[in-house]
């Protein structure tokens, strides 16, 4: 059947974040986006960071628009080897249903529209592209009626950006590297749904909302191209770091959970370091953030708080959320009134120590906003639409 029935055919999702704790960093294949070593996020919740995307397609919408993509108002590119890959997969898996079908009507032959929200601002050095990508694939395989598994989506998510494959799922997430060459083992999958373990929370500490300096893309392969330290890393490192990590989240262990996970994000910006010319996400007020985690340990006498650093110098501390007096008693006592803040958790916190004044003016004059949010569900079917009935974007 052709889709000659001018009708608009739509599908929502909202996908969430994820920030990992065994990173991510390397390509064994840019093209189809293997990467070189296995790693492991815990997703975030939606309700405080998200991406709602809706796709469409109708053969009312003229052909020569061909496919487009709006993100937060804009026109977005779509011409991107990237984007491409993804859409090439998920229209020859459409394509197939059709001609097994054919009563289905050929969706795979129109052009998409995607329109796009985060609510949360692109450029803060959040992972806004795993999940841009993950409802981005998400949805257009609901528009779709793709029968595909989150597994089977994760590997068409992958090769719009690497770390977008583990936003597919809720809870605690591994990302394994596989070794096929054509990428069919590297996929993600759930380690432990978020009710596994609960009481996991995240305050993201915004250092900087400017676009990054060196693109994750670019930046992993210099590192891969010139650091010495990267072999061990992923020999050695990593799959040591990704059996510990799982036992910590296997036995709800924090202690163990904490101490992989800054080991871990230690490793890699050591990687960026040993890059020929040297790569820097973090900066002075990241640091500092570390030496108020250590402060906050110290004190409490057992580790409470783990920080953790992507490509750019936010720094997402993770805590449990009976240890919320002690974390972010301290952090709202240094940082005051600002932007993030929630109400209910932070009223009463009694400030449980004092940071020493040099960590405490870096991160006051440093930290612009914060975000306090936690473990979360994956992706999730909407009926919020950015593109009305009649197939204008709203
Ligand atoms: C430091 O997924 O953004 O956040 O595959 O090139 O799109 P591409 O890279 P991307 O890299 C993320 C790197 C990281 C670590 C992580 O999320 O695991």
């Amino acid at each position: 059947m052709a889709a000659s029935d001018n009708k608009v055919y739509r599908a929502s999702t909202t996908a969430p974040v994820n920030i990992a704790v065994v990173k991510y960093w390397g390509k064994r294949d840019p093209k189809l986006n293997l990467p070189t070593n296995s790693s492991l996020s815990v997703t975030l919740s939606q309700s405080d960071l998200r991406t709602l995307t809706t796709a469409s397609c109708s053969a009312a919408f003229p052909s020569s628009e061909g496919d487009s993509l709006v993100i937060n108002g804009e026109p977005s590119d779509v011409s991107g080897a990237r984007t491409q890959a993804c859409f090439r997969a998920l229209r020859s898996r459409r394509a197939a249903l059709e001609a097994a079908d054919p009563n289905l009507p050929k969706l795979s032959q129109l052009s998409l529209r995607l329109v796009s929200e985060n609510n949360f601002p692109t450029a803060a050095g959040l992972a806004s592209s795993a999940a841009g990508f993950a409802a981005l694939v998400r949805a257009v395989a609901d528009l779709y009626g793709l029968p595909d598994e989150p597994r089977e989506l994760s590997r068409i998510a992958r090769q719009g950006s690497g770390s977008a494959c583990r936003s597919l799922f809720g809870g605690y997430v591994a990302w394994r590297a596989g070794s096929a060459a054509d990428g069919s083992d590297s996929l993600a999958e759930q380690v432990a749904p978020a009710a596994h373990w609960p009481e996991m929370r995240a305050l993201v500490l915004v250092v900087s909302a400017a676009r990054k300096g060196v693109s994750s893309s670019s930046g992993m392969q210099q590192t891969v191209g010139t650091s010495g330290l990267f072999a061990e890393r992923v020999a050695a490192v990593v799959p040591r770091h990704m059996d510990a990590m799982e036992a910590a989240i296997r036995d709800r262990d924090f202690a163990a959970f904490a101490e992989v996970t800054m080991r871990d994000s230690n490793s890699f910006h050591a990687t960026c370091a040993d890059t020929y010319p040297p790569i820097f996400y973090m900066n002075d007020v990241s640091r500092a953030a570390i030496r108020a985690v250590e402060a906050i340990n110290a004190n409490a006498g057992r580790t409470v708080a783990a920080y953790t650093f992507d490509a750019g110098p936010n720094a997402v501390v993770y805590y449990l959320e009976q240890d919320t007096e002690a974390v972010i008693g301290t952090f709202y006592h240094v940082l005051g009134d600002m932007d993030g803040w929630k109400a209910p958790v932070i009223q009463g916190l009694k400030p449980s120590m004092t940071l020493d004044a040099g960590v405490s003016d870096l991160l006051k004059n440093g930290v612009g906003r914060v975000i306090m949010t936690g473990v979360g569900e994956g992706p999730m079917k909407t009926d919020e639409f950015l593109v009305a009935e009649d197939g204008t974007p709203v």
